[in-house]
């Protein structure tokens, strides 16, 4: 047990970290060119925040949370979610003074204690937008094209957008109605985790994946039969912009998300790619969030996706991404007594930006030619007696073979003049 990471949690070793350097530089490169500034909210927030914003009745909050207890005995929680702890920090900070419309992204590792399988992890990594401050459809079409700008410039395809629109206080609760209608003689059929989303909250229902409920989903009334005027033309202005965009979408009435605080505009991005954890992404509209973590009423829409499912996909789809290049130089000794110069030309080497590697373990020339090799270094700078007493290396170019011998002091000039040849005959 001491040598294995926790359920549902993973290393992110050095021979994936390319990806994930990939991906963070792709995300903070197109939302800034979407006007939107990172924030970095705490891994850990009070436990109300997330009861009070994500809802009570949620399978997030009710079977998910890593919450546990400070010293003072308050109830603390991992944070399972981004968008509850970004409202939270937007009011606590009164972000609303500098702008009336806030623009804000995160990436962060988020927790929820659910029962791992592929692509669904206890400690997991998103990235996120939120636009804080507009009631207008406009602003749901930049959320969802600057997400889809995201897929787009890594080159992942295979990606559907699904849409729906969940209504409002003013027209949800009359649908809830139906629905309980619809399901009230239905009820021996749904599956246990139905019947009680049928007390609390019967549009969950919709979003059961067992057959048996699915069968009985598949027949029931649709929302957008009951949504209120507001609701009906956010959604249609929601359309015709994302036509304007030429951003291609599926409506499922069937889409309701796990998390409550949704109000119009929900929607997902799914990958044909993976199996049955499919969502590469997931927000939508969230008109009273901030009136209920004690903001006053502020419209808002965001979007989080899940970065470890995103780079399963880049993998599965063989997307190219640049690799670190590695080692350039290895200085190699052919005694410890000179490790003192050899530290010294290392460092020298690495403070003019050039990637340099040292023998640590005392190895034998040979041994250090080898793993010069493995580390794939362009050049060798060996110093041994003859070089000392010269005050020279030898610098071995470990393409061709070829060595001479150059003075310490032109280490650095000869080798920023080698590598200025090497840029310039690759473009
Ligand atoms: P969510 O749908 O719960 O929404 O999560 C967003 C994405 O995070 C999912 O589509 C999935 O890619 C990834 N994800 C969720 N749970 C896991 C897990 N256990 N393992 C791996 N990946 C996972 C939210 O979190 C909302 N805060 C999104 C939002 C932002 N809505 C408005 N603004």
């Amino acid at each position: 047990m001491l040598a294995k990471a926790p359920k549902g949690t993973s290393d992110i070793l050095p021979s994936r970290i390319d990806y994930w350097y990939y991906l963070e530089n792709i995300i903070k490169e197109v939302l800034q060119n979407y006007g939107y500034q990172e924030i970095r909210t705490p891994a850990f927030e009070y436990t109300e925040l997330f009861v009070r914003g994500i809802g009570a009745t949620t399978d997030i909050v009710n079977k998910e949370m890593f919450t546990f207890q400070d010293r003072k005995g308050r109830s603390l929680t991992l944070r399972p979610e981004g968008t509850a702890p970004v409202v939270r920090a937007y009011i606590e900070h009164n972000l609303k003074r500098e702008n009336p419309l806030v623009k804000l992204f995160y990436l962060g590792s988020m927790f929820r204690c659910e029962k791992p399988q592929a692509g669904r992890y206890r400690q997991f990594n998103q990235f996120g937008l939120e636009a804080i401050g507009s009631p207008l459809p406009i602003i749901d079409a930049e959320i969802i094209s600057a997400s889809l700008a995201i897929y787009q410039k890594i080159g992942l395809t295979d990606l559907s957008l699904m849409l729906n629109s969940v209504g409002c206080r003013e027209c949800r609760p009359k649908y809830l109605a139906v629905l309980r209608e619809y399901f009230l003689d239905k009820r021996d059929s749904l599956c246990p985790d139905c019947l009680l989303r049928y007390e609390k909250n019967p549009l969950r229902i919709l979003d059961c994946k067992k057959e048996q409920c699915q069968k009985i989903v598949k027949k029931c009334p649709s929302i957008f039969d009951y949504l209120c005027e507001d609701c009906a033309t956010h959604f249609l202005k929601l359309r015709q912009y994302l036509d304007t965009l030429g951003i291609v979408y599926q409506i499922n009435p069937l889409l309701v998300r796990g998390l409550d605080y949704y109000t119009k505009t929900a929607f997902e991005i799914i990958s044909g790619e993976l199996g049955a954890q499919n969502a590469v992404g997931g927000g939508g509209r969230y008109d009273y969030l901030v009136e209920e973590l004690g903001g006053n009423y502020t419209p808002a829409v965001g979007f989080a996706a899940g970065m470890e499912r995103i780079i399963e996909t880049m993998i599965k789809q063989s997307i190219k991404i640049p690799v670190w290049e590695g080692i350039k130089v290895f200085v190699a000794t052919t005694d410890a007594s000179y490790f003192v110069t050899a530290l010294e030309i290392v460092n020298q080497i690495r403070e003019k930006g050039i990637a340099a590697e040292i023998d640590f373990l005392g190895k034998s020339l040979k041994a250090q030619m080898r793993l010069a090799n493995k580390l794939k270094a362009s050049y060798v700078l060996i110093l041994g007696q003859e070089e000392w007493q010269e005050k020279k290396v030898t610098i071995k170019d470990m393409v061709n073979s070829s060595q001479e011998k150059i003075l310490i002091t032109e280490i650095l000039a000869y080798l920023q003049s080698l590598f200025l040849k090497k840029e310039s005959g690759k473009s």
